[in-house]
């Protein structure tokens, strides 16, 4: 009987413990998509110098610098674009 009850209890721990994974774990985007320019700016533009503040430059030397930065930042296309939105709409 007492083992019954044991068996019981571990299972049902490991109910609980295996759906809280599932709950925990069960978010797959890629956390990249969920950030905005303004994040992306701040976190990568700062890596290798001080981040140029979007009036330094304008709508059209952003774009020339993007296509820069995106080789040297090693950023993907889409993660350029949304700074980029940034930088011109902060401008
Ligand atoms: C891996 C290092 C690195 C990262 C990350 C980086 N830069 Fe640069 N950046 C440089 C270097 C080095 C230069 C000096 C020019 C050169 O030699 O390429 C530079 C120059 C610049 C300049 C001067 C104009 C130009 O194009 O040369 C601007 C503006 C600039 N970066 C903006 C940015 C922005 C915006 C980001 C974020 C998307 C960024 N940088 C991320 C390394 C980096």
């Amino acid at each position: 009987m007492y083992k019954r009850n044991l068996a019981i209890a571990v299972l049902m721990l490991a109910v609980v413990v295996g759906l809280t994974l599932l709950v925990a774990c069960s978010s797959n985007k890629p956390l990249i998509a969920e950030k905005s320019g303004a994040q992306l700016w701040g976190e990568n533009c700062v890596r290798c110098h001080n981040a140029p503040s979007p009036p330094a430059f304008n709508d059209y030397q952003w774009e020339t610098i993007a296509i820069h930065m995106r080789v040297r930042a090693s950023l993907t296309d889409e993660e350029v674009q949304k700074i980029v939105e940034f930088l011109k709409m902060a401008n």
